[in-house]
């Protein structure tokens, strides 16, 4: 390498005294016409920048952004509130949740700092935590979502909970909740510009009996493609106000933008069925993931072919370990799962976990969540997992997606989308049992801004 490409240079050193500034020149030139020909855009959508800006954001992905978030100075109190309450020191997760808080910006950052992709000039950028507007410009609500590729239009869905309504406590103790509006989906070619497709599975506004009537609870849909059937399958969590129900709910259409049509809810395997997720193998079966016993462990099951039910084999993984919030996904063969510990709409730390079977046994490898600060570390940078996403022409990168609820006002809870990826020595395993080989690290990268490394186009 170094001897050939020394040739060349030589020569033109050796040569006319001219010819040197003149090759400056060229080059120069040239140098700025590569810069030109970078800024224009590009017709073709997935398409990887030259292989050296491509390496650059590449690495990108790994430079961690640092946080310095500080507890603002304590309010002033009145002696008398003082004597009320005596002062109980507040943590970081205490600002996060209180809706008056000094720094409840740094959090919940306003419309002024919106993603708009209709005002926007295609930055393409992430920005985890702010709002981020459909291209009619409203916020987007696919809260506890989960995206499917549908290979037939090559377009990205985008399904969650529509949250566009009112907050409110079914009674003292319960939990904040929204009333079900139904399941939105979104549509895109590039993961940046969302376009609104609906409402495409319904709440039911009369019928009290009904899984999806407006006062139950419908959380984390997720959509599979099934390729025996060609129907678009969603499963969702189905609850009562306070989560006594404990379902799975179960809807199917013939086109990923619905109609979704709902079959029925159950307690899979007889099983309590809270915090759940599918996930589909490369040979096209697909399983139930689904947070169980009082979420004290999670349930593995695989679907039957048409992806409509659950077959009745189960198996129990990480018993006793209290997990939530389950998002899998497939690396080279070995299967890995983000989940969350189970604290309500507070935010908490994220865990990774490995297996060589989808069924287990499922092994605890740590936090994958690397940069901010010790608290965005061990509050899953202020959110909770909700799906992770393979994307296309990227091989060791993920999007992890997550929520920032906002209790509060649960419509405004914000997308926490971050890059994942599987390389690297694992930390020590938290649960290491003997005949587990050594998996890959799991990281996931805090910014507060980033980019695919792709070039996309409109
Ligand atoms: C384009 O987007 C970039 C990145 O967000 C921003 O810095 C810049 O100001 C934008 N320009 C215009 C004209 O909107
Ligand atoms: C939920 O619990 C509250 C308090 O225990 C009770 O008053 C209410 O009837 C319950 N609602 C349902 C739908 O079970």
């Amino acid at each position: 390498m170094s001897a050939n490409s020394a040739s060349p240079s030589s020569r033109l050193m050796s040569g006319n005294r001219c010819s040197l500034p003149v090759a400056v020149f060229i080059v120069l030139v040239c140098l700025f016409l590569l810069q030109l020909y970078s800024l224009l855009p590009q017709k073709d959508a997935f398409k990887l920048d030259p292989q050296i800006h491509t390496s650059r954001r590449f690495r990108e992905l790994d430079e961690v952004d640092e946080e310095n978030i500080q507890m603002p100075p304590p309010r002033k109190r009145s002696p008398r509130a003082i004597k009320r309450k005596p002062k109980r020191p507040t943590t970081i997760i205490d600002e996060f949740l209180d809706e008056s808080s000094q720094i409840r910006h740094l959090f919940f950052p306003d419309m002024k700092t919106a993603i708009d992709p209709n005002k926007g000039n295609g930055s393409f950028y992430y920005n985890p935590g702010r709002i981020w507007l459909d291209t009619e410009g409203n916020p987007i609500q696919a809260h506890g979502g989960g995206i499917l590729y549908d290979e037939r239009d090559k377009t990205y869905y985008w399904y969650g909970e529509y949250k566009d309504g009112p907050t409110y406590h079914a009674h003292k103790k319960g939990a904040a909740r929204v009333d079900i509006i139904g399941v939105g989906c979104y549509s895109s070619k590039d993961l940046w510009t969302w376009k609104n497709e609906g409402i495409v599975l319904a709440a039911e506004e009369n019928d009290e009996t009904h899984d999806l009537h407006k006062s139950n609870v419908l959380e984390r849909p997720k959509v599979l493609y099934n390729e025996n059937t060609g129907k678009y399958v969603m499963w969702m969590h189905i609850d009562d106000t306070n989560y006594t129900k404990a379902h799975v709910g179960v809807a199917v259409s013939d086109y990923p933008n619905g109609p979704f049509h709902y079959l029925y809810g159950k307690n899979p395997h007889g099983f309590d069925s809270r915090d759940m997720t599918v996930f589909r193998d490369d040979d096209g079966s697909a399983y139930l993931i689904y947070s169980s016993v009082d979420n004290s462990e999670l349930h593995v099951s695989p679907l039957t072919k048409d992806y409509l039910d659950v077959t009745n084999v189960v198996s129990p993984i990480l018993i006793g370990h209290r997990r939530e919030a389950p998002a899998m996904f497939k690396h080279q063969g070995t299967y890995y799962m983000i989940t969350s510990g189970c604290t309500g709409w507070a935010p908490n730390e994220a865990m990774a976990h490995a297996s060589e079977s989808v069924m287990g046994p499922w092994e605890t490898m740590g936090n994958p969540c690397l940069g901010g600060n010790e608290i965005f570390r061990e509050t899953t940078f202020f959110s909770q997992s909700t799906f992770v996403l393979p994307v296309k022409g990227l091989t060791e990168y993920f999007i992890f997606m997550a929520d920032r609820w906002n209790p509060a006002d649960l419509r405004d809870s914000r997308y926490v989308w971050l890059p994942l990826k599987v390389a690297g020595p694992a930390d020590q395993p938290l649960d290491y049992e003997f005949g587990f080989p050594l998996w890959p690290r799991v990281s996931i990268f805090w910014h507060k801004r980033w980019k695919l490394p792709f070039r996309w186009s409109e």
